[in-house]
């Protein structure tokens, strides 16, 4: 009988049992898709007394560091499922490619800071650096860059790639529930990151954007380049006045491929209802690729929890023991281009700008001047009656729709209506993203 397939766990939370779910239930499956058996052997992990399911792993070879897990001749394959961009896990995977094993990783922050020196380094022992799980949880879109898509070069990649941060803005939206409340509950159904801010800041949503990227366009990894904006500032209000005007507002990750460079973004944006990005709700993610020949594609699906990130792992353990092997990147590391940012360029799609007013004359006409002068044409704009009639200073909501413009311009533009006294806080501007 053909060798078994000895695969070493390091990190036993939600997605290292789902690991061990799938295989104790399609274990047969999984023998005959791969050609050869496949079994845990070895595992660590802090806890060594926590229950992990139905799971008896008292016969495994237990570490309490995985880098000796890492290092262990009892193991083929390293599944890194520990997280965090350095200490244990990039030690534990560096140590594991060291001693030519193959690695499985669903660590995006490790990939995004250091994805193209553990691939230069995997490539030249021979083995795989496999990370399916690290982007969207469930959803195959890294196969499917690296293989199903290889005629194309897209042009742009974007989408929602944080379930927590979904969850929460379709939470606010269809519950008008408060954004700590939501959040609170992802932690509770096992969504978020150990640290919610990586979430809702919007730097879990860039180390995957980073990633695809590269993935996509072929080009080194640069997380450094992203523009990070989370979901924080996002208010009830932004999303009702969205649903008006027909948009929703997501948390996307865009990567787009000029002739002039790449830009790269994480924000809050308003996307018009009835798309399959602006549909796509709770804890689902969509990635958007626009191919050169292919055309658009949305790959839709589960963007985080155990079972979900655990069945990209199977895919990741499967083409191991198939010896389907491909560069980390697409291409071999050495061969990836350096990484050119794009000139600056109007924002296509225009931006969202919410203004509180102080309701006089004049208030209207003086931004709109401003506007002009800043060559910003409007789209549309919307104005909610006075929020408090008796106040001596009563107020006005002021939503404007931009045509697409220059993010330097609409700043500029900002600035100064901040300063000519007719509204009262600072503007609110989301940019709107076209699909
Ligand atoms: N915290 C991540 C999310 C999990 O909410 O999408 C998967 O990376």
């Amino acid at each position: 009988m053909t060798n078994a397939l000895r695969l070493g766990i390091a990190g036993l939370g939600t997605v290292g049992v789902g690991v061990l779910d799938i295989l104790a239930k399609h274990g047969e499956a999984i023998a005959a898709r791969g050609g050869k058996p496949v079994k845990v052997t070895g595992v660590s992990a802090r806890n060594k007394t926590k229950p992990r399911g139905n799971h008896n792993l008292s016969h495994l070879e237990w570490h309490d560091d995985p880098v000796a897990l890492a290092k262990s001749a009892g193991i083929d394959v390293f599944i890194e499922l520990i997280g965090g961009e350095s200490g244990p896990a990039k030690e534990a995977v560096e140590a594991a490619i060291a001693s030519g094993k193959h690695v499985i990783t669903a660590n995006k922050a490790l990939l995004a800071h250091h994805g193209v020196a553990l691939a230069k380094a995997a490539e030249a022992k021979g083995v795989a650096l496999n990370f399916e799980a690290a982007v969207a949880g469930g959803i195959p879109v890294i196969k499917a860059l690296r293989e199903g898509l290889v005629g194309n070069t897209p042009k742009r990649v974007f989408g929602i790639m944080n379930g927590t941060c979904n969850y929460i803005l379709t939470k606010m939206g269809e519950e008008g529930r408060s954004f700590e409340d939501v959040l609170k509950e992802a932690q509770e159904l096992g969504y978020a990151e150990a640290d919610p801010t990586f979430d809702v800041g919007g730097f879990d949503t860039a180390h995957k954007l980073a990633v695809l990227t590269s993935l996509a366009f072929g080009t080194e990894v640069n997380l450094a380049a992203i523009k990070i904006e989370g979901i924080e500032n996002v208010a009830l209000a932004d999303i009702r006045n969205a649903a008006e005007l027909g948009y929703k507002i997501k948390l996307l990750g865009v990567a787009v491929n000029y002739d002039s460079g790449i830009e790269q973004r994480v924000h809050p944006t308003l996307i018009k209802r009835g798309s399959p990005v602006s549909e796509t709700d709770d804890v689902f993610n969509a990635i958007v690729v626009k191919g050169d020949f292919v055309g658009d594609l949305v790959l839709e699906g589960r963007g985080a929890g155990a079972h979900p990130t655990a069945s990209a792992v199977l895919s990741d353990i499967v083409d191991i023991a198939r010896g389907n092997f491909r560069p980390t990147f697409g291409v071999p590391a050495a061969m990836l281009k350096k990484y050119k940012a794009s000139s600056p360029r109007a924002h296509e799609g225009g931006f969202y700008v919410s203004l509180d007013l102080h309701d006089r004359p004049g208030a209207v006409a003086a931004i709109a001047t401003i506007l002009a002068d800043e060559k910003i044409s409007i789209e549309s704009i919307v104005q909610h009656g006075k929020t408090d009639s008796s106040a001596p200073r009563a107020k006005a909501q002021f939503i404007l729709i931009t045509h697409d413009t220059l993010e330097s311009s609409l700043k500029k533009a900002m600035e100064r209506i901040e300063k000519d006294g007719h509204v009262a806080g600072t503007p609110r501007v989301i940019r709107i993203e076209r699909f």
